[in-house]
């Protein structure tokens, strides 16, 4: 199968959009399956930066076709300005963009929930309406592109949806109740943006795995975020493991021809939640600023630590990734000793396990292991010029994660990067 995943296997911000943008390249089709605009995929091309919160960044190369899959939870007005985006950039996303019409939609009611539910619970969320869109799809009274010409279905679907919304906004929260009219013009609104982009997108890439064509999954946030086996609660609500690919996109498990996990050289982690290798010293500081570590959604400062390979491992293991990518190695150019985690002391034991429970996170202690530092790797293009003691840091990695690192970048730019390995879309 030519295709790959390309998963997240930290807490996000792993620098995805670079490796999918570069390895677009030799793709035909990046499709999006899980999240929302709570990601931000930053890119560098042609010497231009752009942010993606939706659309697949394959979008940046010509002729690639970029699909939003069923799993993904979908705010127009958010696609509507990367459409612009990208049109004031001379690309047009007509005839390459196509959406599930199975995809849920975020309401503005979704995004009031989520502002009101993130003071009471305090996860730290990017208060986008995720977390609610997908509460309203398991609750099954979500609202779909497929939905949107059905008068009478659409009509039931919104009292049923705001009855909950209102009982929860008043009862609940002491809030002013959301009314029917508005939200039947903001569908109105909804239908036109998305309107020329909506297809049957199962059926379409279907098509496109039996014509043989090469495709990149691209997963959004991190495993460590996923709302299965990340620190639940401080998770988002989908599934960024590479299982949610088969769920998000309507296709079978043989579709998936390999998976590669993007970590970086270090850890970073952005809302609430334990960390067991956060670097609240100067080191961390230094890390944030060198890495431009601020949230490229929300512009929140990220946590900066140390590579745990506890979490790692784990996360490695229930995403079944076969191979990793490993961004922003020169961050840690000239930084001195470099630490890598190799087990957590909890209540005074030593284990390689990665606690299911947030409390038993929130009181790992990290094992380190110190590794010799390295002055300069920003920019090498080529493996064999690296200094040695950053070669011996990855292979101590690939060592004790039983993974190989098979790409390797050195800077933000496309051309910063290493690849020394054969993937699945050769
Ligand atoms: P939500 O996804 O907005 O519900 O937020 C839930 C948690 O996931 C919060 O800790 C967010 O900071 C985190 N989160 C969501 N999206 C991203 C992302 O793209 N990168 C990093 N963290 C994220």
């Amino acid at each position: 199968m030519k295709s790959i995943a390309v998963i997240g296997a930290q807490w996000g911000d792993e620098g995805k959009g670079k490796i999918v943008h570069l390895l677009s390249e030799k793709a035909d089709v990046i499709c999006r399956y899980q999240g929302g605009n709570n990601a931000g995929h930053t890119v560098v091309a042609g010497g231009k930066k752009y942010v993606f919160h939706l659309i697949p960044s394959g979008m940046l190369k010509e002729k690639k076709i970029c699909i939003i899959g069923n799993g993904v939870v979908l705010n127009p007005y958010a696609l509507k300005e990367e459409i612009e985006m990208l049109r004031g950039s001379g690309i047009e996303p007509r005839s390459r963009l196509f959406i599930s019409n199975r995809v849920h939609l975020i309401m503005p009611y979704h995004i009031e929930l989520d502002k009101a539910y993130e003071e009471a619970l305090g996860i730290g969320t990017t208060k986008r309406g995720i977390g609610p869109a997908y509460s309203f799809k398991y609750a099954r009274i979500g609202i779909r592109p497929c939905d949107l010409e059905e008068k009478s279905y659409l009509d039931s679907a919104i009292t049923r949806a705001l009855d909950e919304v209102n009982t929860i906004l008043v009862k609940r929260f002491g809030r002013k109740p959301v009314k029917k009219s508005e939200i039947m013009s903001t569908v109105e609104e909804y239908r036109d943006i998305i309107g020329p982009y909506v297809e049957d997108t199962s059926k379409m890439l279907n098509r496109f795995i039996d014509e043989d064509k090469r495709i990149i999954y691209e997963g959004a946030q991190g495993v460590l975020l996923d709302v299965d086996f990340g620190s639940y609660p401080y998770v988002t609500s989908s599934s960024p493991i590479s299982g949610g690919i088969l769920t998000g996109l309507g296709i079978g498990p043989k579709s998936i021809g390999q998976t590669v996990g993007i970590v970086k050289a270090y850890s970073t982690r952005v809302g609430g939640g334990p960390f067991p290798t956060e670097l609240k010293d100067k080191t961390g500081d230094l890390i944030r600023d060198r890495g431009d570590e601020y949230g490229a959604s929300t512009g929140r400062p990220r946590r900066c630590g140390w590579f745990d390979v506890v979490s790692v491992r784990h996360v490695l293991m229930v995403s079944g990734i076969e191979k990793l990518a490993m961004t922003k190695f020169d961050v840690l150019d000239n930084i001195g000793t470099v630490k890598v985690c190799t087990g957590y002391r909890i209540d005074g034991k030593q284990t390689g396990n990665f606690p299911p429970n947030v409390d038993v996170l929130g009181r790992a202690e990290p094992v380190y292991e110190e590794l010799e530092g390295w002055d300069k790797t920003s920019g090498i293009r080529d493996y064999e010029e690296l200094p040695s003691s950053a070669k011996a840091y990855i292979r101590a990695l690939e060592k004790i994660l039983d993974t190989e690192i098979g790409i390797l970048s050195t800077g933000p730019d496309e051309k910063d990067t290493i690849i020394k390995t054969k993937l699945a879309i050769d």
